[in-house]
């Protein structure tokens, strides 16, 4: 047993704090500030991990968490931090992460909140099912931190209400008839929520989904019943299997932070721009109005149509060595990967030499690692964040860079 004060929030979610020695201990559940008593649970030479015994004095900053089920379910590391210290810890992750960075001519915004709809935003979920032997139905709800075993839940307060009431009907209907194991992603868009079942499930039992008032389509391995995709931001069609930003509230934000970015080009109204990773459409349709040509690539096919854009269904890598060999000209790259980021396309992303690259992306971490490796041709002049994911320590950045021998 020991005990420690909590001195800052990490990248992970975990709090972190120092022992006499200055070795770091990593621990979940903590808030900055707090004096704990712990128990060791692993120790390495230069960090430790250690379990909450006791919170001997709260930190300023730590609340009674607004669910049940924080510190068993693995969705949100931080419900027991209020709102505005949950801003400041991700502030600082930020700023840490950026260090290496400032000192050029860099603008850091203050990053964008979500405040007061810090709960209810989650438009979008994965729930994980399981059916114990013997038992009359699966269990439906989140995996634990760091481990396959679900945790069935009633209701989550991050969700938005449609979505709410369509997990209601999944876990009272569609739970005594699914076996095995499996997963439903679920989404809500302007019609009402569109959910694809992937697992052992009966075919009339996800067809009768569609009866429930929230619920407007339901997949099934090919068969759909209703719609098979819904209508978000932009008009956008998204199926519940294809990539949605979880939050409507943090995606509009999001869209309005990119396209202001590609607006402020002096060439903005007639700019050539290549865009990686543009899933369905969604930044696309955000900035295409100051565009004149677009060319936007995504392994995933769209059924978006947009005058003056060129979907290509591709591998961003492939798409960006032919770009380069072609030597089209482009004024603008925009990319927003997935979180491990897309450090071998950097190379070829410098060879379309664009005046300006704008870089969305859900890890700080990856998003450095692949701005370094463009450092020589292109410094960082602005970085906005955006909460898109309160209660947990994920948030997103938009990092503009400009091109060194631009003029
Ligand atoms: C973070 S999402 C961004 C989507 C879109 N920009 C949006 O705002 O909805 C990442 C996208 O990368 C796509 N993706 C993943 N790996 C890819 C690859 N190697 N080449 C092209 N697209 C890829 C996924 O299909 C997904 O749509």
């Amino acid at each position: 047993m020991t005990t420690l004060t909590i001195d800052e929030l990490a990248a992970g979610g975990d709090g972190l704090g120092r022992d006499e020695q200055g070795r770091v201990t990593f621990v979940a559940g903590a808030a900055v500030g707090d004096r704990l008593k712990l128990e060791i649970t692993s120790a390495k030479r230069s960090f430790a991990r250690g379990r909450i015994i006791e919170v001997i004095e709260a930190g300023p900053g730590r609340r009674e968490a607004p669910c049940e089920y924080a510190g068993r379910c693995g969705g949100c590391q931080w419900l027991h931090v209020d709102y505005p210290s949950q801003i400041e810890a991700k502030t600082a992750i930020l700023g840490s992460q950026l260090r290496k960075f400032v000192g050029e001519d860099l603008v850091i915004h203050p990053m964008i909140d979500v405040a007061p709809q810090e709960l209810g935003w989650r438009r979008r979920a994965r729930f994980a099912w399981v059916r114990p032997r013997r038992s009359d139905r699966a269990l439906v709800g989140f995996f634990e931190a760091g481990s396959k075993r679900v945790t069935p839940i009633d209701g989550c307060v991050q969700m938005e209400p449609m979505l709410r009431r369509a997990h209601e009907a999944i876990v009272e209907q569609l739970a005594p008839r699914l076996t095995g194991k499996g997963s439903i992603v679920a989404l809500a868009g302007k019609e009402g929520v569109t959910v694809a079942i992937e697992g052992p499930c009966e075919p009339a039992a996800a067809q009768a989904l569609v009866e429930h008032e929230a619920i407007v389509g339901v997949r099934l391995g090919k068969r759909t019943f209703g719609l098979g995709a819904v209508t978000l931001e932009g008009g956008l069609r998204v199926a519940p299997d294809q990539f949605a930003q979880a939050s409507s509230t943090g995606n509009e934000k999001l869209r309005q932070v990119v396209a202001a970015m590609v607006a402020n080009h002096p060439k903005a109204g007639s700019l050539r721009i290549a865009e990686f990773f543009s899933g369905a459409g969604n930044l696309t349709e955000a900035f295409v109005e100051h565009a004149e040509a677009v060319v936007a690539v995504d392994t995933v096919e769209t059924t978006m149509g947009l005058d003056g854009v060129r979907f290509i269904q591709g591998s961003a890598i492939d798409m960006a060595r032919s770009l380069a060999r072609k030597e089209e000209p482009f004024d603008v790259v925009v990319l927003d990967p997935p979180r491990v980021g897309a450090r071998e396309l950097m190379p070829w992303l410098a060879k379309l030499k664009a005046s300006e690259i704008i870089y969305v992306s859900c890890d700080p971490a990856t998003l450095v690692r692949d701005m370094t490796a463009l450092a020589q041709k292109y410094a960082l002049v602005e970085v906005q964040a955006i909460d898109m994911m309160p209660q947990t320590a994920h948030f997103e950045v938009v990092a503009r860079l400009r091109r060194r021998d631009a003029a």
